[in-house]
């Protein structure tokens, strides 16, 4: 969370910090702030709220400087107004920070006993203060290295220093940096997407390294405070991706661009000539895998439990889920003969990131199902199969989320496959069934009019379920965690089966409740489970797929019938309803869909 911006050139660059803090927005937008370096002294400003406040609060065209830092904050320790905003600076070092300080307390006290003075309430400060006291006693280098060795916890950060106007540091642990090269300016950014607009030409920081930033020169560190040489990678360039075009938000655009994000993972992954499947090179041999675990947060966890079902109905591994903040912490039986699979669509989620890299000390086999391929799971994994759905730029998971379970299912099929628990025909016949699967959303999107008018009775309900059974239930967990991060509204997502052991006391007249009934084996379980709610009063929206049976019940309150396809493929055209009601509800309401409340992109602290 948060995001950091650094530029040292020849020229003024509060523009550019600028520019690209608005690009950072979508990693956090509490508050926001600009330090720059003119005339030997820190130039600050700060204001809480997004980054058009900042413009609005100050006269950014007269912060001088030719070197600068900027941030914006998701907060952690002290709520967000612009005391707490960052840049945090003491007489002589300015400093950004993406990440926790564990031991922000001790080292405040310490601080304070040497007569440092604190501002703010925030963890960051205990930075500043710290490089400022090593600087009393120690040269450039050596006083950064000692402060890191000082600090627990994890950290991107951005540090400016009033004696040296032409230097930046970065340095990482947990959090993750990059550093640009561009023509007599270089950069360093929380991520590549910061630096897009200025460069294609990329360095990764690894954890533990700091790197000293001048406008002509870059070197890098390990942790010892050794010198070491980085390679420098080149991106493609993918500018229109991060455009919202004719749409009014990102969310929108990206819903939409689901058919294209399917079309071009089959693409990416299906041989058409010989109907099978393009993944080889896995660096164990498949006869040593008899489990898989899954691991991801939020929607990627939903997508681990979505490839579980398939997994259990396709092959005979074990497989069990996990979500990362449990995983890590729990203790682990690590098996030789399990595959570890780490889903998540920035590739920088800090649990997730943590979760494998407790499987890399273990030796264990870890795969990452990704989308930002230069992210910190992905170079990290031992194998890595790509989502390839572009920049998702909405906090609100869609593309990636369709793009995740279509790899995973993919995957399913190709061990499946290889184990020979799926036999040739039926490993043909799904692969070419999954080629008309872009078509069928691109269809099943045209449901607009009759979501808009449903969304509002979510909107004025004081809570709302999404229920479903097998292959519908993760895509039921997903509805409801889409609905209450887009328009706030309590839903809560479950087994439709277990309704009658508990949650069946929430049901009271009006009430909304989504059942997803496709009909597949469970159809008319779930249909059992739709009259009993229906009987307490639920006015329930059911989602199913067209068939020419009619549906035996009464009192429905409204019905969506999607596409129809095979049983595996369902739960990808029930996904595309439950994301438009969160959408519509959201729009409805007036809330800033692209940036929910509270939430950020990409979560880099636990
Ligand atoms: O980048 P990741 O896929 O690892 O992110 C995981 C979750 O933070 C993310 O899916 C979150 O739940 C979304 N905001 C849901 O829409």
């Amino acid at each position: 969370m948060c995001g950091i911006i650094g530029i040292s050139s020849n020229k003024p660059v509060s523009g550019n910090i600028i520019n690209s803090l608005k690009k950072l927005e979508y990693r956090g937008y509490d508050s926001a702030g600009i330090a720059t370096l003119f005339e030997g002294e820190i130039k600050e400003v700060k204001s809480e709220g997004r980054v058009d406040s900042l413009e609005q609060n100050f006269d950014l065209k007269n912060l001088k400087g030719n070197i600068g830092i900027g941030h914006v904050r998701w907060a952690t320790h002290g709520v967000p107004n612009s005391v707490n905003a960052h840049p945090h600076s003491s007489h002589n070092v300015s400093v950004v920070h993406n990440g926790i300080i564990e031991n922000s307390t001790i080292l405040k006290k310490y601080l304070i006993s040497k007569g440092h003075n604190f501002k703010s309430q925030t963890d960051t400060e205990v930075i500043v203060h710290l490089i400022t006291e090593n600087l009393k006693t120690s040269e450039l280098e050596i006083a950064i290295t000692k402060t890191l060795e000082q600090l627990h916890g994890s950290f991107a950060l951005g540090i400016v220093f009033k004696e040296m106007p032409d230097l930046i540091v970065g340095a990482r642990r947990g959090s993750p940096l990059a550093v640009g090269y561009g023509p007599n300016e270089n950069y360093l950014g929380s991520d590549s997407y910061a630096l897009k607009a200025m460069t294609n030409k990329i360095t990764y920081l690894e954890d533990g390294e700091f790197c000293l930033i001048k406008k002509n020169q870059v070197l890098f560190f390990n942790e010892d405070g050794k010198k070491i040489n980085k390679k420098i990678l080149e991106l493609s360039s993918d500018e229109a991706n991060y455009e919202k075009g004719d749409f009014k938000h990102f969310m929108a655009k990206e819903i939409e661009e689901q058919p294209v994000t399917i079309k071009t993972g089959i693409k990416e992954y299906i041989d058409r000539t010989n109907s099978d499947i393009n993944i080889y090179n896995f660096p164990w041999k498949i006869s040593e895998i008899n489990s898989i675990t899954l691991i991801g947060c939020g929607t990627a966890y939903h997508s681990c439990l979505m490839s579980k079902y398939w997994f259990e109905e396709l092959t005979q591994l074990d497989v069990s889920i996990d979500i990362a903040s449990e995983f890590r912490y729990r203790k682990n039986r690590f098996k030789k003969d399990t595959l570890y699979i780490f889903v998540s669509q920035s590739g920088e989620t800090a649990d997730t990131y943590a979760a494998l890299d407790l499987c890399n000390k273990n030796n264990m086999k870890t795969c990452a199902v990704v989308n930002v391929i230069e992210s910190s799971i992905a170079r990290d994994a031992n194998f890595i199969l790509p989502i390839h759905c572009g920049p998702e730029i909405g906090v609100a998971s869609t593309k990636a989320f369709l793009g995740q379970i279509l790899i995973l299912y993919i995957l399913v099929l190709k061990l499946g496959s290889l184990r020979n628990e799926i036999t040739k025909e039926i490993y043909q016949e799904k692969i070419k069934d999954l080629q008309s699967l872009p078509s069928l959303i691109e269809k099943s999107l045209l449901i607009d009019n009759d979501i808009q008018a449903i969304s509002s009775t979510f909107n004025d309900a004081k809570g709302s379920m999404f229920l479903g059974r097998g292959f519908s239930y993760p895509i039921a967990l997903e509805g409801a965690l889409k609905l209450k991060e887009l328009s706030y509204v309590h839903a809560e997502g479950y087994p439709a089966g277990e309704m009658k052991h508990g949650p069946l006391a929430l049901i009271e007249d009006g009430m909304p409740v989504v059942v997803l009934a496709p009909r597949d084996s469970y159809y008319k379980k779930t249909i059992s489970n739709m009259q009993e709610v229906i009987a307490r009063g639920a006015k329930v929206l059911l989602i199913t797929n067209k068939s020419k049976d009619e549906i035996f019940s009464e009192n429905i309150w409204e019905t969506i019938e999607v596409e129809n396809t095979n049983d595996d493929l369902l739960p990808f055209l029930l996904t595309i309803p439950l994301q438009k009601l969160a959408y519509y509800s959201a729009l409805k309401k007036g809330y800033d869909i692209d940036k929910p409340r509270n939430l950020a992109k990409s979560v880099t602290v636990e």
